[in-house]
């Protein structure tokens, strides 16, 4: 059954780093719900508050101000907020270690969880998930993280996702380090992880091309504010916000002429 509470609920947060002059407004007093089950997307340039929003979301960091809640509660245990809710970032190699095989490393991760699975429970869902992300479990048999590229790297952390099934991932730039095709993929792994797990999914992008394609609604970051929300095909057809208009210049214009011109679904389509 759905939870009734929104999963995050932020009212009036703002989170400011260092004192006096030297002050930095990282966040500055935004509101806004996020419902159980929705993907949305933070779009907004270097620096805008985007990462720090995300650390508030996983427990890493507390507001200066404000109240931030989680399904209706502070956060308070670290851990124990990470049995539920999950990071995916920006370089997955600082989240391997280099001197561990990578099935060890998935497999380790179950330890986060209150009730470890069975050994064999555990390697097949670790089978599972690699599966989940297109790589057979032989091609990674014995590695370590060195021997594998960034793209396969990037979705050993989108396998660890899939094996440890968290409530709620916070994925902080996951494609900027990939190449265009590996893109594509990680952001099908997303619908997928939603489709098939029910994941409340927050994807942060600098990108609205990208952020179009996967989110029930988009959040417009400017200079710690959240500007603009709403659906994808709103927000970037019909712009409300000068900020909005800028990030929607940035994206190629092949692109952007396919998204004035299209009104197919922009959902990508089923993955294998
Ligand atoms: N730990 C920190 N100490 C001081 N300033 C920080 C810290 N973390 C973030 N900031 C500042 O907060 C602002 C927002 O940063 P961030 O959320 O990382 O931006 P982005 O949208 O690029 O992810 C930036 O000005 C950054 O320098
Ligand atoms: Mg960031």
């Amino acid at each position: 059954m759905p939870n009734e509470k929104p999963v995050f609920s932020a009212a009036g947060v703002s989170r400011v780093f260092g004192h006096g002059k030297k002050a930095v407004t990282a966040l500055d007093n935004v509101s806004f719900h996020i419902a159980d089950q929705e993907i949305v997307s933070l779009v907004g340039g270097s620096g805008c508050g985007k990462s720090v929003l995300a650390k508030i979301m996983l427990g890493l960091i507390t507001p200066t101000a404000g109240q931030f809640l989680y399904r209706g509660n502070p956060i308070g245990d670290a851990r124990e907020h990470w049995r539920e809710v999950q990071p995916v970032f920006q370089d997955p190699f600082s989240c391997f270690n280099q001197f561990f095989s990578i099935r060890s490393q998935l497999k380790a991760s179950f330890g986060i969880l209150n009730t470890r699975p069975s050994r064999r429970e555990m390697e097949e869902r670790v089978d599972h998930a690699l599966r989940a992300v297109n790589i057979e479990p032989p091609e990674i048999e014995g590695k370590y993280p060195f021997e594998l590229s960034g793209g396969q790297m990037q979705r050993m952390l989108l396998a660890r996702i899939f094996a440890l099934r968290p409530r709620v991932l916070i994925a902080d730039e996951p494609t900027s380090m990939v190449d265009a095709c590996v893109r594509a993929n990680i952001l099908d792994y997303l619908m997928k992880l939603k489709e098939e797990l029910g994941m409340t999914i927050v994807f942060i992008t600098h990108d609205i091309g990208l952020a179009y394609y996967v989110s029930d609604r988009i959040f417009i970051m400017h200079h710690g504010r959240i500007v603009e929300h709403g659906p994808p095909d709103r927000v970037t057809m019909h712009p409300e916000n000068e900020h909005t208009v800028k990030l929607l210049d940035d994206i190629p214009s092949i692109h952007k002429d396919w998204l004035s011109r299209t009104n197919v679904s922009r959902k990508p389509g089923a993955v294998h």
